[in-house]
């Protein structure tokens, strides 16, 4: 990529990565098909599909829409192979305990930015009443006689991924499951709606106490992916960065409030109306505080591509994670590029600096990658970024999404992991 000024005009957002992968894993519990629509085409996403397919869960694309059968489940297996490209697949623990009463799910192992542990999806289970023991590097989960109970389940951390797992293990076991310090993310909220819609009966979503009363048989909805609010976050520090004006089409804004206001806080015109975001930059960042936290708050998934946009600003801006505490691996390759940011525990100083100038940079996960893309936008001559298949991890032709609002971008070499 080269930078090359103000970016402008439309950008359609797609469904949420976040939100599609614990819709698509409640296949595991229906024995008829199911029909996702908005299902973003992101490589996170095939994943997810290649590990159903071994567990006997059929896919098919039907124009944009996405059918899932489970009627034919012949595996309660999910092999290292699969799950250690994607934590997310700890996803099928839940509902394959639910469906079949047994479970063995390889335990993902490490990430770019820590350990990343899975304790609480297993509590949740063991407070269903199932038994888990690790065995060769696999959680091996049994349900109890008569299947998953009802049970207290209470979070010492707020969890996206283990509330989620919950959900999909409570919802068809016997009796009443209280989930206390739940996620009160968007994707959490989503789930449950769609798991409602299919019959379960659900109370508290999107507060810190679910109840759920367990349902024997959900039967399955046609269903639409929520908007992906981390792809709209990362366009709208596109437009903010080169100083240009985009309009992003298809959006959630009010569960975005905290990375609109965040991006207002910076000097940026920000109007957010139904479902669209308009932004309009002009002149430097000023320097701002940020500190990722659970939703609502500023969300962790957006903080790579705020660095980069603070790094070109006017003032100091002091950003701290405190959710992942080693996520800041963009840090290092944001300095190649001329970013001066200093580290200080889980929090970067960012100082202003000369301005940045391309570089040959390496992404390192998704967001990270996203975070050098940006800057890409705006560094004085030739970018390239490659491991380029972390950002297909999450966002669906990013390129071409881009290139249609005038970046100078283009993918030289599909790459592998
Ligand atoms: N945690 C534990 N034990 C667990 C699970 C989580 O200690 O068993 C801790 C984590 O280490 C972390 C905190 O709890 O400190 C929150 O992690 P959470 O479980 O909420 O994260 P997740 O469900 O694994 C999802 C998103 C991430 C996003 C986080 C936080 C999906 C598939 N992934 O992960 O998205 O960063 O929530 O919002 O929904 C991304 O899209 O780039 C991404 C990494």
């Amino acid at each position: 990529m080269r930078g090359n000024g103000p970016l402008s005009g439309t950008v359609p957002i797609g469904g949420s990565k976040n939100a599609a992968l614990p819709v698509l894993t409640a296949a595991i519990l229906f024995d008829r098909p199911l029909t996702i629509d908005h299902v973003p085409r992101l490589r996170d996403i095939s994943t997810l599909l290649a590990l159903l397919d071994v567990l006997g869960v059929r896919a098919a694309r039907d124009d944009e829409a996405l059918v899932l059968d489970g009627s034919n489940l012949t595996s309660s297996h999910a092999p290292y192979d699969l799950v250690r490209r994607m934590r997310a697949s700890i996803y099928v623990l839940g509902p394959l305990l639910a469906r079949t009463g047994e479970a063995r799910v390889s335990l993902p192992g490490g990430c770019a930015w820590g350990p990343r542990p899975v304790d609480l999806h297993v509590l949740a289970m063991e407070k269903l009443g199932a038994t888990v023991d690790v065995e060769h590097g696999y959680l091996v989960a049994r349900a109890p006689k008569g299947g998953l109970k009802g049970g207290t389940i209470r979070f010492a951390v707020s969890s996206v991924g283990a509330t989620c797992n919950a959900l999909l293990a409570c919802v068809t076991a016997r009796g009443r499951t209280r989930i206390e310090n739940a996620a009160e993310e968007p994707e959490v909220v989503a789930l449950a709606e769609f798991l409602e819609a299919c019959g379960a009966r659900i109370q508290g979503h999107g507060t810190r106490t679910i109840e759920v009363e367990g349902t024997a048989r959900l039967t399955p909805v046609r269903y639409a992916v929520i908007p992906d609010r981390i792809e709209a976050g990362t366009f709208l520090v596109a437009g903010a960065i080169t100083g240009g004006e985009l309009r992003l089409t298809g959006c959630r804004p009010d569960q975005m409030e905290s990375v609109l206001d965040a991006v207002r806080a910076m000097g940026f015109e920000v109007a957010a109306e139904g479902t669209e975001i308009t932004i309009r930059g002009s002149g430097p960042p000023r320097g701002t505080q940020i500190v990722t936290a659970p939703y609502p708050g500023f969300p962790t998934d957006m903080q790579a591509q705020m660095m980069a946009l603070a790094s070109i600003g006017s003032g100091v801006s002091v950003i701290t994670d405190t959710i992942y505490h080693d996520r800041f691996t963009h840090v290092a390759e944001l300095g190649r590029l001329g970013a001066d940011i200093r580290m200080d525990g889980n929090t970067a100083v960012v100082h202003p600096c000369a301005g940045l100038s391309g570089a040959h940079v390496m992404a390192t996960d998704l967001r990270a990658s996203a975070a050098l893309i940006l800057a890409g936008l705006i560094a004085e001559g030739e970018t390239r970024v490659s491991r380029v298949y972390h950002i297909d991890r999450g966002y669906e032709r990013i390129e071409e999404k881009l290139r249609a609002v005038g970046a100078d971008v283009e993918r030289v070499q599909e790459e592998g992991p």
